[in-house]
């Protein structure tokens, strides 16, 4: 009988990303891939590191697989990804029901450990590679609309926040040709959209060919996909890049651009190698170049020695840039990262507070653009049924706001469909159908 894996997955796209890897290299080796945890031989958490609250509630998580395993203690337990490589062997001795510890650059070894975890030896794969992409390996995809391809492994950057360098390790790039033939692949099977994830995707190189060229090559092999990217650092985000998206119509309009701060002085504590003014120099050549482009952010509220004057800064910039989105956290100190040394002095009610401040904003200003919306037209890729409701659709504009609209005129999910918005929230659009389009242009 084949053996039976169940994967779990945390943490950003590329872990999701990483987890159909995983599943791709398994069921090669001839494993049935489950998504019912109870049967399964094989239980896997790939975990995330990137705050504290992260790392807990996998803590958590694996408290209750550990009673699953007294039921079945034959059931092999993996931590794979960020996770794995931050804590190493501390997890195999401080948690009895973990039998593997396998970090982001070591899952080809995967078989073997689990055959030696079977045998009764718990197994340990942490070794980072310089060289690692796995662009050979086939992901394991369920069908749908919607994939994702990693073009770009590792960070180099070193924010002195961040875990993702010490967990991922440093940056490598898949070759062009190799992401063209997996969107070709993903366009034949149906599916009508993929992002291209890396950590910093504007440092995608492969010796020959840089981000821009990647993502017109994308375009041009799929012209009935749409292709999204994230995430883009600031620092590297050229007018190539601008330019590239602004003459593809299936590249969407939409760039996560995260700045984190507002202070030009917290910016450079953070290493984030890059100005306010210079940020939204390319905010404003990216509208001027990108007619309606939409931007999301990434904030981290009370990095340490942040003033009050200094999280007012970051309030600014959110109004100046008006984003369409964000994400926002309180910072955590991570262990081993630069700022870890620095006192994280920023008391918690203080924290907590300017992040509430930065929430409440934020909700706003997506109101006020998404009313503005209210009366254009703009084309929908239609998802999946609304969450709510069997007689809506859930879909998402090229610029990657949710829009429901009704369940009629032959309009499949799958279908690209013009829709006039008659209602707005901070989070979601509402339109009536006007027609069913089968081009990326409007
Ligand atoms: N490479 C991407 C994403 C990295 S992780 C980038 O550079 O934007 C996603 C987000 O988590 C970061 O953008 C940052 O806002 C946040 N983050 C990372 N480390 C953090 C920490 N120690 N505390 C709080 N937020 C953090
Ligand atoms: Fe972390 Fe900075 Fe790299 Fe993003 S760019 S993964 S925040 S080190
Ligand atoms: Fe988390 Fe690792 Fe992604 S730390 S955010 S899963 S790169």
């Amino acid at each position: 009988m084949k053996r039976k894996v169940y994967i779990e997955t945390y943490g950003c796209q590329m872990n999701l990303a990483d987890s159909e890897i995983v599943m791709g290299i398994l069921n090669n080796k001839g494993y049935e891939v489950t998504n019912k945890i109870d049967s399964a031989d094989v239980v896997f958490l790939n975990t995330c590191s990137v705050r504290d609250n992260a790392e807990q509630r996998i803590h958590g998580r694996l408290g209750n697989i550990g009673t699953l395993k007294q039921r079945n203690p034959n059931m092999v337990i993996g931590v794979l990804g960020c996770m794995a490589e931050r804590l190493k062997d501390d997890l195999i001795e401080k948690k009895k029901m973990v039998d593997l510890v396998v970090g982001p650059d070591e899952y080809r070894r995967l078989p073997s450990l689990i055959d030696d975890a079977v045998n009764g030896e718990k197994g340990i794969g942490v070794r980072l590679s310089r060289t690692e992409t796995y662009e050979d390996i086939e992901p394991y995809r369920e069908d749908g609309l919607s994939a994702w391809i990693s073009v770009m492994r590792g960070c180099d950057k070193f924010c002195t926040y961040c875990v993702v360098p010490f967990t991922r390790g440093r940056e490598r790039s898949s070759k062009l040709i190799s992401v063209v033939e997996d969107v070709k692949k993903l366009s034949e099977r149906g599916f009508r959209e993929v992002t291209l994830l890396g950590q910093n995707v504007n440092s995608y190189s492969d010796g020959e060919n840089d981000f821009s060229d990647l993502l017109a090559a994308c375009a041009e092999a799929a012209p009935g996909m749409r292709i999204r990217f994230t995430t883009s650092h600031p620092q590297d985000l050229s007018d190539k890049l601008l330019y590239t998206i602004a003459e593809h119509s299936n590249i969407c309009n939409y760039i996560h651009l995260p700045i984190q701060s507002g202070s030009d002085r917290i910016l450079e504590a953070m290493n984030r190698t890059y100005t306010v003014k210079h940020y939204l120099g390319i905010i404003d050549r990216a509208r001027k170049i990108i007619p309606g482009v939409s931007f999301s952010t990434d904030i981290i509220a009370g990095f340490p020695t942040e003033t009050e004057a200094e999280h007012k800064m970051t309030l600014d910039v959110m109004a100046k840039v008006r984003y369409d989105g964000a994400f926002m956290f309180k910072y955590s100190p991570r262990e081993g990262t630069r700022a870890y040394k620095i006192k994280d002095d920023v008391p918690e009610d203080v924290k907590s507070r300017r992040l509430t401040e930065i929430i409440d904003q934020q909700q706003k200003i997506s109101f006020e653009i998404n009313q503005g919306l209210k009366g254009t037209e703009d084309v929908v890729l239609v998802e999946s049924l609304s969450k709510k409701s069997d007689n809506f659709y859930s879909g998402r504009t090229d610029t990657n706001k949710i829009v429901i609209l009704p369940v009629a005129n032959n309009v499949k999910i799958g279908d690209l469909v013009k829709v006039k918005i008659f209602k707005a929230t901070s989070a979601t659009l509402f339109g009536d159908f006007v027609e069913i389009v089968d081009k990326y242009q409007l």
